[in-house]
């Protein structure tokens, strides 16, 4: 069975970048019998930035709830928080004697948060894209999907797999990246940047906004800019519509759009209430679900106390072969 990995990091709220790119693909993969899935909670990667210790434990935990209630099944996945197991961590240290300084400077990543985060550039900063690799060999996983902006991450863990294997033999598979159809969900407010938290309130939906709010947020989101020269705004929208469109008369209406403002007369006034309202109803189940699920904490914990066993199995393993591979072992 093929195994498919990801994870994702508990830092505050969850937007529709991390979903389109991302979360919607783990839901779509566990379904399929033929996968065996692994899904974490990277709270160890978190920690690289700015945080509260006093918010981070609920961050975790509501992350948890969101990954459920957006449709993650703990029957056909399996679910745990990274830093539960140690076993990364410490394969993390020894992929860490296999690369060089150089390789890690230049990872946009850490550039982008090295320049965001001047007074704290921290050795975790830095070492990030270890960790990663140490969370995808440690199970083997063939697979990861994740949106755009991990590829680079990816293409290092796939060059640690095969220095690896040509050292002490063939042991690791060289992950590949599973994309969806929207790996980059550019900001509501600078269409030339990712959509991210850090671009500020207005740039992100976030998947618990409120009604209104999403409604807001898109009605003051950049569309067509340089009187209608630069499109990238508008055309953000509407990918961001087309993701979002599921019925086939949906799927026509964003024909329609689309056509529209390629011809230059999408009218926005009404386009943009339009596309909050799929947003909106997209997410009804979701929020039904997540008020369901956080009155019951117990069952959460559960869930991952269950993924944690099963996952910590699974990398001792790991761990013991490469301890032994690279004669460790008395
Ligand atoms: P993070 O919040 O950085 O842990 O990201 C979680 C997942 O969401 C990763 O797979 C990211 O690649 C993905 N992701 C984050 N921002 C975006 C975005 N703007 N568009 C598409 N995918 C994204
Ligand atoms: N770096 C990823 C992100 O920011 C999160 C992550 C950590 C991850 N370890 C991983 C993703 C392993 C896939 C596989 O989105």
């Amino acid at each position: 069975m093929p195994r498919i990995l990801s994870g994702i990091q508990p830092s505050g709220k969850l937007h529709i970048g991390n979903y389109l790119g991302a979360i919607k693909n783990w839901i779509g993969l566990q379904d399929d019998k033929k996968n065996d899935c692994f899904f974490f909670i990277a709270d160890y990667h978190s920690i690289t930035e700015d945080y509260d210790p006093r918010e981070k434990s609920k961050e975790i935990f509501d992350l948890a709830i969101d990954l459920l209630a957006l449709g993650l099944s703990p029957k056909k996945s399996t679910i745990f928080q990274q830093s539960k197991i140690p076993f990364h961590t410490e394969l993390a240290w020894i992929f860490n004697t296999m690369v060089k300084m150089p390789e890690l400077e230049r990872m946009t990543q850490f550039k982008v948060k090295a320049k965001k985060q001047t007074y704290n550039i921290n050795i975790g900063l830095f070492d990030y894209p270890i960790l990663m690799a140490a969370d995808i060999l440690i199970y083997k996983a063939e697979a990861v999907p994740v949106g755009e902006d991990q590829i680079q991450h990816l293409e290092l863990t796939r060059e640690i797999a095969r220095r690896f294997n040509g050292k002490f033999g063939k042991f690791f598979p060289e992950p590949k990246s599973i994309l969806t159809e929207t790996p980059k969900i550019m900001s509501l407010t600078d269409p030339a940047k990712k959509m991210s938290k850090s671009g500020g309130d207005k740039s992100y939906i976030a998947l618990a906004d409120s009604p209104e709010t999403i409604i807001e947020k898109i009605k003051s989101a950049t569309s067509d800019t340089g009187g209608g020269k630069d499109k990238r705004g508008g055309e953000n929208l509407l990918s961001i519509f087309n993701a979002f469109a599921e019925t086939k008369s949906e799927k026509i209406e964003y024909k329609n759009y689309k056509k529209d403002h390629e011809a230059g007369k999408l009218k926005y006034s009404e386009f943009k209430p339009r596309l909050a309202e799929l947003i909106i109803n997209y997410f009804a189940v979701y929020r039904e679900n997540r008020a369901e699920l956080s009155k019951n904490p117990d069952y959460i914990k559960k869930i991952l106390e269950d993924g944690d066993k099963k996952a910590s199995a699974i990398a001792e393993v790991t761990l013991r072969e490469v301890k032994k591979k690279i004669g460790l072992i008395i």
